[in-house]
C-alpha cells in the first residue's frame, strides 16, 4: 500500500493567512497542519509517499523534512482538481494507494480505512460522516449501504453524509481518470471518477468515520481544529510564579515573567518569552520565539515569532501569522479578533 498526499490548491479560503504562506503549513496545536496527515499515513504504516504540491508549495518539504521513515516523491501540480492529482502522481501509483488530503484532521486517524479495504478487496473506500451543512463538501447517498450517488457541493444537498478526504483505490483508477471530463466549476472531481466506478458496477466500500472529522477549509475551521487537539493534550506543566490551571505545555528555553496566568488546555513553544501580565485562556496556541506582555489572549493560534505588546486588551478568535506585530494606543476596545497575514504590524488605536 501506498500514500498520495494533497498538499496543493489554491488555499483562497484562508486568505489572507495563504498570501504569504502556504495553508498547510499553518500550525495547529504547534505542528503544521500537513503533518497530521503525514502522521496517520506513517501510523497505518505506508513507507512510500507521494506529495502534492501547488503553486505555493514554500515550506513543506521543510515541514516533512527527513525524521520520518519513509520515502517521499514530491511532485508539482496546477490545482485542477483531486482526480487531476491522481493524474499526476500516476507514475508513482502502480498498487493501492490511500489518498489523504492535507488539510483533513481526523481523531482516530485512518486504520479503519484500511481494515475495511484490507477485510473487503474492494476496488475503492470512502468515508462519510453527517455533517450540519453538506453544501460545502461532496454528498454521498446510500442504498442499503451501499453507495447510489456522489455529488460535489450540491445546491441542494440528497443527504447529510459529507465525503471524507481519505480515499482508497487500486490501481483501476487510473482508467476512469483518463476518462474524466472537467466538472461545472472546471475541476477534475475525485467524486465523479468514484460516481463512474460505482456506475460500472466496481466495488466501493464505505466506512462511516468515528471520532471527530475536520476539513480545515476556512479561518473559523483552524480554530476549531485547534479546538479539538488541544481537547486531546496532555500536560502537568508546573511553575515557581505562575498561575497554570489546567493541561498546559511548555516548550523549552521558554520565559514566563511576573504576573502569567496560563489556563488550559494551552500549548506554548520553545523559546518565547510570557510576561509580565499576562494571561492566556483556553484552546490558545502559542508557536515558537513568540513575545507577549500586557495582554489577554484566549482561543487562538498564534505562528511564529509573534510579538504582542502593551495591549490592554483581550485578543480571542484570532490568528496570527509567524512574525505579526500587535501593539496598542490606549482608548481601544477591550475585545479584539484579528486574522492577520504573516510579517503585518498591527496597532490598535481609536479613531
Ligand atoms: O475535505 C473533504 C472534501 O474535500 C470532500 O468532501 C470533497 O468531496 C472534496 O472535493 C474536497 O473538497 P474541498 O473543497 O475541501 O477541496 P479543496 O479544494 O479545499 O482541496 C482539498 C485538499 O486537496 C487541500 O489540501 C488542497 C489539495 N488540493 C486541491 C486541489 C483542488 C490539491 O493538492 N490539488 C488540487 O488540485
Amino acid at each position: 500500500m501506498k500514500g498520495l498526499l494533497l498538499a496543493g490548491g489554491h488555499g483562497t479560503r484562508l486568505r489572507p493567512l495563504t498570501h504569504t504562506g502556504n495553508k498547510h503549513t499553518i500550525p495547529i496545536a504547534n505542528k503544521p497542519m500537513v503533518l497530521y496527515a503525514v502522521e496517520n499515513l506513517i501510523n497505518a504504516g505506508i513507507r512510500d509517499i507521494t506529495v502534492i504540491l501547488g503553486p505555493m508549495k514554500e515550506g513543506i518539504t521543510e515541514a516533512i523534512g527527513s525524521r520520518y521513515p519513509a520515502t517521499f516523491h514530491y511532485v508539482e501540480q496546477e490545482p485542477l482538481g483531486l482526480a487531476h492529482a491522481v493524474m499526476k502522481a500516476e507514475p508513482y501509483l502502480d498498487e493501492p494507494f490511500i489518498m489523504h488530503l492535507g488539510d483533513n484532521l481526523l481523531q482516530n486517524g485512518i486504520s479503519q480505512f484500511l481494515n475495511r479495504f484490507n477485510e473487503t478487496h474492494a476496488d475503492a473506500v470512502i468515508g462519510v460522516t453527517p455533517v450540519k451543512d453538506p453544501r460545502q463538501y461532496g454528498v454521498v447517498v446510500l442504498e442499503n449501504g451501499r453507495v447510489k450517488k456522489l455529488v460535489e457541493k450540491p445546491r441542494d444537498p440528497p443527504s447529510n453524509l459529507a465525503l471524507v478526504g481519505v480515499y482508497v483505490f487500486t490501481p483501476i483508477i487510473h482508467d476512469y481518470t483518463r476518462k474524466l471530463k472537467p466538472s461545472w466549476r472546471g475541476e477534475y472531481e475525485i467524486t465523479d471518477v468514484i460516481q463512474m466506478m460505482v456506475d460500472d458496477g466496481k466495488r466501493v466500500e464505505v466506512v462511516h468515520v468515528e471520532g471527530w472529522w475536520k476539513d480545515t477549509g476556512k479561518p473559523e475551521d483552524l480554530l476549531e481544529a485547534n479546538q479539538l487537539v488541544l481537547d486531546g493534550l496532555e500536560g502537568t506543566f508546573h511553575h515557581d510564579h505562575a498561575t497554570i490551571q489546567g493541561r498546559v505545555q511548555v516548550g523549552e528555553g521558554t520565559v514566563l515573567k511576573e504576573n502569567v496566568t496560563i489556563r488550559g488546555p494551552v500549548v506554548v513553544g520553545r523559546n518565547c518569552v510570557i510576561g509580565p501580565n499576562v494571561y492566556i485562556g483556553p484552546y490558545t496556541s502559542i508557536w515558537d520565539g513568540c513575545e507577549l506582555s500586557d495582554v489577554e489572549i484566549e482561543n487562538s493560534i498564534l505562528m511564529k515569532e509573534v510579538k504582542i505588546r502593551g495591549v490592554n486588551a483581550r485578543i480571542s478568535d484570532s490568528i496570527l501569522g509567524n512574525n505579526v506585530v500587535v501593539e496598542s494606543k490606549p482608548g481601544i476596545p477591550r475585545v479584539t479578533r484579528l486574522v492577520v497575514g504573516d510579517r503585518s504590524k498591527i496597532t490598535l488605536s481609536s479613531p
